[in-house]
C-alpha cells in the first residue's frame, strides 16, 4: 500500500500581540543597532525605548496572554529541554511539533527576552562624551561608577545579542529548511499548517483578546515615555 501524504490543516498558532511584538521588537533592535553606527543617537535612544515598552509588555502578556504565549506553557525543566533536545536531528514532527513554543525555543525566548532588556536597560544609563555629548536618561540620577558600569554592559552585551538572536534565526532557518517547517510564516500570519492529525493540540489554545493586548502594549508605552521624561526633569 502506498503511503499519501497526509492532510493538511491550517490551525491558529500565534496571537496578534505576540506577533506584533515579534516583529516590531526586530525593527526597534535594527532601528537601535543601525542608528548607532549613523551616530543618530537620537532615533537610537526612541529606538531603543520602544524595546523597553515591548519587553515590559511581553511580560505581562506572558502571564495575562493566550495560553501559548504565557512563561508557564513554555517554560520547561532540563528533563524536558535536553528530552526535546536530543530528538531534534532525527524526530518525526509529530514529536517535535508543540502548539506553542518547544521546551528548547523557550528557554531561547527566555534569553532574548532578557538581553534585549538588559541593553535596553543599560542604555538609559550609557553616555557618549567623545563627538555625540549624550546621556541616557538616568545617567543624572547615579554616580559616575555606576554609568561607567553601565556603559560597559551596554557595548558588551550587544555581543551575547548577536550571537543568541543568530543562532535564534540559524533555528528558524533550520526548521525551514532541514525540517520543512515554516515556524517563520507563522509568525507573521499566525497560522500553521499541520497534518490534520496534529490539530487537535492546536485546538487546545486559549487565545485571548487581542484587544485587551493592544491596551496594554499602549499603557507599557505611556509608562516609558513617561518615566523618560520625568528622569529628564
Ligand atoms: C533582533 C532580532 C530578533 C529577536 C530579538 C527575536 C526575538 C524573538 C522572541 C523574543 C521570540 C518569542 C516570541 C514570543 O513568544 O513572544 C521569537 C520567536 C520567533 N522568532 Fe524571533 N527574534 C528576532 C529575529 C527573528 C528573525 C529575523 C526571524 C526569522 C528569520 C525570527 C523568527 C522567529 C520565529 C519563527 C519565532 C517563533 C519560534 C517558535 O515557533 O517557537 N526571529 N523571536
Ligand atoms: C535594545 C535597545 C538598544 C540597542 C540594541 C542598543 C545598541 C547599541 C550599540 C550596538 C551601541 C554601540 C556600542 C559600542 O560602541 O560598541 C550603543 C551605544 C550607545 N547606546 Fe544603545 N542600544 C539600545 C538602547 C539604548 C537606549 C535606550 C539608550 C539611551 C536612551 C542608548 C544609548 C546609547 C549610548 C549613549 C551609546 C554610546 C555609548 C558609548 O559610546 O559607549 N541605547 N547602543
Amino acid at each position: 500500500m502506498s503511503h499519501q501524504m497526509s492532510d493538511q490543516k491550517k490551525v491558529k498558532l500565534w496571537d496578534f500581540p505576540v506577533r506584533l511584538f515579534h516583529w516590531a521588537l526586530v525593527v526597534a533592535i535594527v532601528t537601535a543597532w543601525w542608528t548607532n553606527r549613523q551616530l543618530m543617537i537620537d532615533i537610537h535612544a526612541i529606538a531603543g525605548y520602544s524595546v523597553l515598552a515591548l519587553v515590559l509588555f511581553r511580560i505581562i502578556w506572558g502571564f495575562v496572554g493566550s495560553s501559548n504565549a504565557r512563561f508557564g506553557s513554555f517554560i520547561k525543566g532540563p528533563d524536558k529541554v535536553i528530552g526535546y533536545a536530543v530528538k531534534i536531528p532525527t524526530g518525526s514532527m509529530a514529536e517535535l511539533t508543540y502548539a506553542g513554543h518547544n521546551p528548547a525555543g523557550g528557554w531561547m525566548v527566555v534569553v532574548l527576552i532578557v538581553l534585549v532588556a538588559i541593553q535596553a536597560i543599560s542604555g538609559l544609563f550609557a553616555s557618549e562624551d567623545t563627538f555625540l555629548f549624550f546621556d541616557g536618561p538616568l545617567v543624572a540620577h547615579v554616580s559616575s561608577d555606576v554609568a561607567r558600569i553601565m556603559n560597559w554592559i551596554h557595548r558588551t552585551n550587544i555581543n551575547l545579542i548577536y550571537v543568541m538572536v543568530g543562532l535564534h534565526v540559524f533555528a528558524a532557518l533550520f526548521y525551514l529548511v532541514a525540517k520543512r517547517e515554516n515556524l517563520i510564516g507563522a509568525m507573521v500570519t499566525g497560522v500553521r499548517t499541520v497534518p490534520v492529525e496534529m490539530a487537535a493540540r492546536f485546538a487546545q489554545i486559549r487565545f485571548a483578546s487581542p484587544v485587551v493586548g493592544i491596551a496594554i502594549l499602549i499603557v507599557c508605552g505611556l509608562i516609558v515615555w513617561g518615566m523618560v521624561t520625568v528622569a529628564r526633569g
